[in-house]
């Protein structure tokens, strides 16, 4: 989701000139609006359809208690840490990396960060396309053939999951053109209350099936056996992606702001929020699992078709289900497309910043990029289901490339600007005009040492897993 962070955005393009002096830049109305926009950038499918699939398959509890100490340290120091930067730069991530000299090694850093959403917003869009898909079958009351236990799988192997996607991508791609982003905003604002009340209103209703406490205890309660290392691999990935840390989003998002805001108290309240929802859709669905299918493990390792093959079961089940079928996909479908938009976004606002490009080239070839790749992945589901790129179908290998690989390389980027060009004095020096910085000695502990040498072994070992060096 967004609010007002897109509209600050293209009101930029404007000032082109000025802003590479870092004069003249639009800024947030406030601190509340400045919140509003990261937890709206944060909110998206990472929270509703990920998170769920990923805490189901690497082990419940033990998932959550790792996602959460990571959220809290690792994730907490980078959020800070990108937006101390892109409020001192006044830059967007390349720019911001350039900001401090320090050469080629710095200015790849900037790149990486920037082409990150760019491989995010295809697969994103394919995911989209299926949320349309099931919004649709509500619409028309299929209730019950949705909740059939071969739906799901049947609709992704037919090619007609292709025509869903590029419906969501021509959405996209039409937004990003028009510039008409207010009005999305607009919905966006009214979206976020609304789904969390139905969310809650699933959650309960889900919980109280017989045999879903099961469910909720898999989820909430840690159990050591159920870990593995590819636990701290997934939760790792899935704290980037939920947060949106990682992928230049922040930078940009920082250099709008005031000084006066205080960034330890934002970024605190954005990762409650993020979490907070995140948990939610796992309340709403792992129970789900466990009522419908009695913890069946292949469910539970269903991995990204999960969200569409037990909510049907819920809402098959329940009174209102068509209705409430139809709310919840609308919601999921808004919160993607606004997603999908500032991803996009991020990539269009590069390719006119470090090229030069007009809107309509940029937007063209970001709808290009879009098409492509999404197509790909959605056809690896169907008639190019043959290929398995190191065991993982397409959708999953881009999923994991961006998530697992590109995103501990840019945070660790940023762990170098942090320490190498900027200084961690200047970061608190920047942090410190809006707040005491209390955590200053965890944030350079984690910064100097803890995070580079943590991120560098979970990187290692993800990639020496996938290329069968060794057995996660
Ligand atoms: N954080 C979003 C999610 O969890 O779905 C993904 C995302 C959306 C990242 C928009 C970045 C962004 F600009």
């Amino acid at each position: 989701m967004i609010y007002r962070g897109l509209n600050e955005m293209s009101e930029d393009k404007s000032r082109e000139v000025s802003r590479h002096q870092g004069k003249g830049r639009s800024s947030f109305s406030g601190k509340v609006g400045y919140v509003l926009a990261v937890a709206g950038s944060a909110v998206g499918l990472g929270n509703i359809w990920r998170f769920p699939y990923l805490a189901a398959k690497y082990g419940g509890g033990i998932f959550l208690l790792v996602y959460l100490i990571l959220m809290l340290t690792f994730g907490y120091a980078l959020i800070v840490s990108e937006t101390a930067l892109g409020r001192m730069t006044k830059r967007s991530p390349v720019g911001a990396f350039q900001a401090f000299g320090g050469g080629a090694p710095f200015k790849l850093g900037g790149w990486i960060n920037a082409v990150i959403p760019m491989l995010i917003v295809p697969y994103y869009s394919v995911i989209g396309g299926w949320v349309t898909k099931y919004l649709f079958e509500y619409m028309r009351g299929s209730t019950q053939a949705l909740a059939e236990e071969d739906y799901f799988s049947g609709f992704i192997a037919n090619g007609s999951s292709v025509w869903w996607f590029l419906i969501f991508s021509l959405a996209v791609t039409a937004v990003l053109f028009a510039g008409v982003k207010q009005g999305v905003e607009r919905v966006s604002k009214v979206m976020m209350p609304l789904l969390v009340i139905l969310a809650v209103f699933v959650a309960v209703y889900s919980m109280t099936r017989p045999g879903a406490w099961e469910g909720v205890k898999y989820f909430l309660i840690p159990n050591p056996e159920n870990f593995s290392w590819m636990t701290v691999v997934a939760a790792m990935g899935q704290m980037f992606y939920s947060l949106s840390i990682a992928m230049g989003i922040l930078y940009t998002y920082g250099s709008y702001i005031k000084k006066d805001v205080d960034i330890e108290k934002s970024t605190a309240q954005v990762e409650i929020f993020d979490t907070a929802i995140a948990m939610l859709a796992g309340l709403m669905i792992i129970p789900a699992v466990f009522a419908f299918s009695g913890g069946d493990p292949d469910t539970l390792k269903a991995g990204p078709s999960l969200m569409f093959i037990t909510l049907p079961k819920v809402f098959a089940s329940m009174g209102f289900g068509t209705g409430a079928g139809i709310m919840f996909f609308l919601l999921v479908l808004l919160a993607a497309l606004t997603s999908a938009i500032s991803l996009a976004e991020s990539g269009v606002s590069t390719f006119e910043d470090q090229f030069g490009w007009s809107r309509h080239k940029a937007t063209v070839v970001m709808g290009a990029i879009i098409v492509a790749f999404g197509a790909l992945s959605a056809l690896g589901f169907g008639v190019l289901d043959f290929v398995s790129l190191f065991g993982m179908t397409i959708l999953d290998f881009f999923d994991f490339l961006t998530n697992s690989v590109m995103m501990p390389v840019a945070a660790l980027a940023t762990c170098f600007l942090v320490t190498r060009a900027a200084g961690l004095d200047r970061i608190a020096g920047e942090v410190m005009q809006s707040s005491a910085f209390k955590r200053r000695r965890m944030y350079n502990l984690f910064m100097k040492y803890l995070a580079p040498v943590c991120i560098l072994i979970i990187l290692v070992s993800s990639i020496a897993n996938v290329l069968g060096l060794i057995s996660l």
